[in-house]
């Protein structure tokens, strides 16, 4: 294992530690939400399903869709510094491109702080779009693995998809609150169904991503950190 193998690790190990058990958690209080606002809907109008289920899930939710744009971030940073930055010498031969790179990850985690902090509907678009614009951006860059050709099984357009579809709950949860029509609610669930399915398809594609870099080879006078 080199230095190398060991920081592609990171962004895996995270998901693994960290990500999928709390989809877990925020899953089970989703599924508890909306059993309990149909119980209290129904006939009886009981519900024996604690009435904080709703809040734990938004609270949870935050954490969940901060920690997915994290571990897509530390997946593009490592593979853009270690198979463009320092494969292509960016610093030296393209300096303008490396400052552009660095300055796009700061705004995408500016934007995404500040998407937290907005109340107005405006600002909430605005942030949740420039959250979204840098990390397809930054996606875009060379040395990311994006399997285009084969893009139904990308571990790549699946996580990015799945990262926006995390910015938009983020964005709308004013609106699934005030909207007594319950369009956006409905809105979130289908669109969080289809995270979900993402996110197990992440667990595959992920595992098969690893095994696949640990076969590759570095090109000859590829170093990393001198490892
Ligand atoms: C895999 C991820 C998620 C799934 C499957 C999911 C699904 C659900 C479901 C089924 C409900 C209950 C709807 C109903 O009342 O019928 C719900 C409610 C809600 N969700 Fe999510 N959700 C997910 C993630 C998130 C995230 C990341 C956020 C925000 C950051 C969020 C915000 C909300 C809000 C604000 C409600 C309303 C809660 C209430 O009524 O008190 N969800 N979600
Ligand atoms: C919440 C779930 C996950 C999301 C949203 C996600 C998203 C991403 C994205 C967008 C990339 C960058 C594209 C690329 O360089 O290939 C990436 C890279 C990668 N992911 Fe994931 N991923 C998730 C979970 C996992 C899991 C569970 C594993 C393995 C156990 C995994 C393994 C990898 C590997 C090995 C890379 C390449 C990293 C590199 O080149 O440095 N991912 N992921």
């Amino acid at each position: 294992m080199t230095l190398d193998n060991w920081l592609t690790l990171i962004h895996p190990a995270l998901a693994v530690i960290f990500v999928f058990p709390l989809i877990g958690i925020v899953v089970n209080f989703a599924w508890a939400t909306r059993q309990r606002r149909l119980q209290i809907k129904s006939e009886n109008k009981k519900s024996k399903i604690a009435p904080t289920v709703g809040k734990d899930h938004v609270q949870l939710g935050k954490w969940l869709s901060a920690s997915v744009v994290g571990i897509v971030l530390v997946a593009l940073a490592h593979a853009i510094i270690s198979k463009n930055i320092i494969k292509n010498e960016l610093f030296t031969n393209q300096p303008l491109q490396a400052i552009f790179i660095i300055l796009m990850f700061g705004l995408t985690i500016a934007s995404l702080v500040f998407l937290y902090k907005a109340r107005e509907k405006k600002w909430r678009g605005i942030f949740a779009t420039l959250t979204g614009v840098g990390l397809v951006i930054l996606g875009s860059q060379e040395g990311v693995f994006r399997r285009t050709a084969e893009w139904y099984i990308s571990h790549y357009y699946s996580g990015m998809l799945a990262a926006l579809l995390m910015i938009f709950s983020l964005a709308i949860i004013d609106e699934i609150y005030k909207d007594k029509s319950l369009f956006w609610r409905k809105v979130h669930i289908v669109l969080n169904s289809i995270a979900l399915l993402l996110f197990i398809g992440q667990g595959m594609t992920g595992v098969r991503d690893i095994f696949e870099i640990g076969l590759y080879t570095p090109p000859p006078g590829f170093i990393f950190f001198g490892l």
